[in-house]
């Protein structure tokens, strides 16, 4: 067996391991193994890659201690990383790792520009491509990160959708001119491309707001995905091809998932026509809210026969996934069953509430899709909802004014009871008032959700 074989073979397995590694992420109590098979996949593909790869002259890789100095660093950081960050800011981790990976498929664009034969159209081609997606995704990711952490604010007009839209298709102009002519400024060509796609990146994500962020997050994920497949073309590297590709294709199915979730058009969303989603709507002034202690709620609870938890971004803020398991066996105990309702992009990250809940060892037959318990909630005695806001708001089905619009919702308004737990009137991500909250059968539990679930969890045991 050649050392190219061997290279072939670590390909191979690598890709093989991309393949099953993503299919097992579907399930959750898979998605760990799945998550450590595809890291073993790239790793393989790596070492092989460090150990067996021939130039044309049957030379192998050199400048080990470089490359074995970036994999340590790289490895520490991420780790650390990884380990410290908190599940609520796993979004902007994320993004900000997304931002790396097309950074790094930028990196080859102008590196390889003069190792590669810029002669031909293809290539030429390739290089700027990867160049301008990577750039574009690592530009609008660290301004995602911005904006996820707060510190950079939504910023845009009708004339910068105009300018970004006439802008991107200069870029591509340049790009195609650029690849059939191969001594138009062949020095300075590929900065112009970076530059301006970095500009774009920036200019892209900036007007972007409130509930949109995710979809641009998985939009641009699937765009380094595509950056690193171009990598693949140019070295001829079969397993970057794979992994970029199945990023890329992952990312978009994603994508589309979470826009069909949020009743947004993904060309809508590219060309950016979203921008800041706060304000709008109906005003909820001189309507009028009713409380509950903890004591009745447990009452109403316990001798419900059917209760349906609906969990949002203020359970992962609150941590009370434990609480809320707790809450949910006590009641079963009592002869009441419980399920859970999981709207798409309750939270802040796909599956944010499914991670959550799993976490916690809640059973996975008790959380249900949106789509499949909507049409219980009817005959469901109480729904509790927890630091959720947006995704069970009656506007987006009944006012074309709201920045929601259209977005399907899990409809807890149809239940026979609701009672909503959270710390106060304070408003969801998309900044909007929630008229749920002054129905008539609605009672509002105030407090931290992880407190007051402990409380409620002690009052049902005595009732
Ligand atoms: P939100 O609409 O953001 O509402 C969360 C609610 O939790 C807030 O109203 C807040 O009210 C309450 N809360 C916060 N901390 C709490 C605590 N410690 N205890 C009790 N309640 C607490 O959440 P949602 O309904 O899950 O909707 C998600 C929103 O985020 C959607 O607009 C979605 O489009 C967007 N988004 C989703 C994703 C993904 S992919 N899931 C990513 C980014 C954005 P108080 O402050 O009064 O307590």
């Amino acid at each position: 067996m050649t050392t190219l074989d061997i290279l072939k073979l670590c390909y191979l397995l690598g890709s093989v391991s991309f393949i099953v590694g993503l299919k097992m992420l579907a399930k959750p109590d898979s998605a760990k193994r799945g998550n450590m098979l595809a890291a073993i996949g790239m790793g393989i593909a790596i070492i092989g890659t460090i150990l067996f790869h021939r130039n044309e002259e049957d030379e192998s890789i050199g400048n080990l201690a470089w490359i074995f100095g970036g994999i340590a660093i790289g490895t520490v950081v991420g780790y650390l990383a990884a380990m410290k960050v908190k599940m609520t800011q796993m979004p902007q981790m994320v993004s900000l790792f997304n931002g790396m990976g097309g950074a790094c498929a930028a990196l080859i664009g102008i590196v390889e520009m003069d190792t590669h034969n810029p002669e031909v159209f293809g290539e030429r081609f390739t290089i700027f491509l990867g160049l301008m997606i990577g750039t574009v995704s690592f530009a609008g990711s660290i301004i995602a990160y911005g904006k996820l952490e707060g510190k950079v604010k939504d910023f845009g007009s009708k004339f910068q959708q105009w300018f970004n839209n006439t802008f991107i298709f200069a870029i591509l102009a340049l790009l195609v001119y650029a690849s059939l002519t191969p001594d138009f400024m062949p020095s300075s060509v590929i900065w112009i491309i970076f530059g301006a796609s970095m500009l774009y990146g920036i200019l892209f994500v900036l007007p972007i707001g409130g509930a949109d962020m995710p979809v641009v997050i998985s939009l641009l994920n699937s765009f380094t995905g595509v950056a690193a497949a171009f990598g693949g073309f140019l070295y001829h590297n079969q397993v970057m091809l794979t992994g970029g590709i199945l990023v890329g294709s992952a990312g978009t199915i994603l994508t589309v998932l979470m826009c069909n979730a949020m009743n947004r058009s993904l060309w809508n969303v590219i060309i950016g026509a979203f921008s800041g989603s706060s304000g709008g709507g109906k005003s909820t002034e001189g309507l009028s809210i009713r409380e509950i202690n903890v004591t009745d709620t447990a009452i109403l609870c316990a001798y419900a026969q059917k209760v349906t938890i609906i969990p949002g971004y203020g359970l992962a803020v609150a941590q009370a996934q434990h609480a809320c398991h707790e809450f949910e066996k006590v009641l079963e105990d009592k002869g009441v069953e419980v399920n859970f309702a999981i709207h798409p992009v309750a939270g802040r990250m796909p599956g944010h509430m499914n991670v959550l809940l799993a976490e916690a060892d809640v059973p996975y037959d008790k959380l249900k899709e949106m789509e499949d318990i909507n049409p219980h909630l009817p005959n469901t005695d109480v729904v509790i909802v927890i630091g959720a806001n947006d995704v069970v708001n009656p506007a987006a089905e009944t006012d074309p004014s709201s920045p929601i619009y259209g977005m399907p919702i899990i409809k807890a308004n149809t239940a026979k009871n609701i009672i909503v737990m959270k710390r106060s009137m304070a408003k969801g991500y998309a900044g909007i008032e929630n008229e749920l909250f002054y129905d008539n059968k609605t009672r509002m539990l105030f407090g931290d959700a992880k407190a007051t679930l402990e409380k409620l969890v002690a009052e049902v045991k005595n009732v």
